[in-house]
């Protein structure tokens, strides 16, 4: 078996050939004077599996296209099963089409990865699994919230774990079940030409207690802002946030911090100072599961 890390890897490709002790292969890649990307694969590979290793922010287009060069160089040589794991995939919450005119983006960055013929997907806490349903191979969707919230376990006290809207309950729901505490969610409007976001006041008895929000995406910050704008007028003691993906566009980070959060932790999806939850044990078990 070998590693093959593309040049947006946050370094799990490396940190998955340590504990599976194989051989970590770099592509190279790089960029044609007029802006088109080259991609090769060089290696001593020979009928064996290889998984390939990239994630997709920043820079998603480069990424996916990287991603999808790769796959395709790999067929220069003889495998037996490829494996890609991509632990953040991007485009993935355009999954409607939510404005007539609109493109629906998760589709076609799943329907391209369809064309490539890999045997297996590896991601983590893909915005909504529904989409899980569109790919054609098998896919194994990790779900970091219990990580997430096992990070909080020792700073919290009389905690109830909230996510921020209705589609990250399962992974509220999750990470209480971890903890053995409650959990609900709020109510999140976003209006879908500005893209701004409301969270609607919701009766939940947080006075005096610790919230753990647990979230998939943090993009802008926006809506962990509204959340704890919301919470600490409700009487939050100690707030925490969990995410899978910490994108943090900009000065996302400290807006957050700003806005009263005590502590906020991301897993190692893609690379932020905050990535401290490190997903290569996982991922690791679930490759064990597929070959
Ligand atoms: C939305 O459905 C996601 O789960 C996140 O809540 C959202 O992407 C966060 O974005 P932002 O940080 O820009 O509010």
């Amino acid at each position: 078996m070998k590693i093959v890390s593309c040049s947006n890897d946050p370094g799990l490709g490396e940190l998955i050939a340590k504990i599976m002790d194989v051989d970590l292969i770099k592509t190279s890649s790089r960029i044609f004077p007029d802006g088109e990307l080259y991609v090769r694969v060089e290696g001593e590979l020979n009928e064996e599996d290889v998984i390939v290793v990239q994630t997709t922010y920043p820079n998603q287009n480069e990424s996916l296209m990287e991603l999808y060069f790769t796959i395709d160089s790999l067929r220069s040589y003889k495998l037996r099963k490829l494996i890609a794991v991509v632990p953040y995939l991007a485009y993935m919450r355009q999954d409607k089409r939510f404005l007539i005119g609109e493109a629906l983006s998760a589709n076609i960055v799943i329907s391209i990865l369809n064309m490539l013929n890999i045997d297996y997907f590896i991601t983590v806490d893909i915005h909504n699994d529904y989409c899980l349903n569109w790919f054609k191979c098998k896919v194994i969707n990790i779900h970091a919230a219990p990580l997430l919230a096992n990070y909080f376990k020792e700073r919290v006290s009389k905690p109830i774990i909230l996510s921020p809207d209705i589609g990250s309950l399962n992974r509220a729901m999750e990470a209480a079940n971890s903890l053995k505490v409650d959990y609900d969610f709020l109510i999140k409007i976003r209006d879908r030409v500005t893209g701004g976001i409301q969270i609607r006041p919701k009766e939940i008895d947080i006075s005096g207690r610790d919230v753990i929000i647990i979230d998939d995406i943090i993009s802008t910050g926006g809506t962990i802002i509204n959340a704890a704008a919301m919470l600490r007028k409700l009487g939050v003691n100690k707030l925490f946030v969990g995410c899978t993906h910490p994108l943090l566009v900009g000065n996302a980070l400290e807006k957050i911090l700003q806005a009263g959060v005590n502590e906020i932790v991301g897993s190692n999806s893609v690379r932020s100072s905050i990535s401290k939850v490190q997903l290569q044990e996982e991922i690791v078990k679930s490759i064990m599961e597929i070959i």
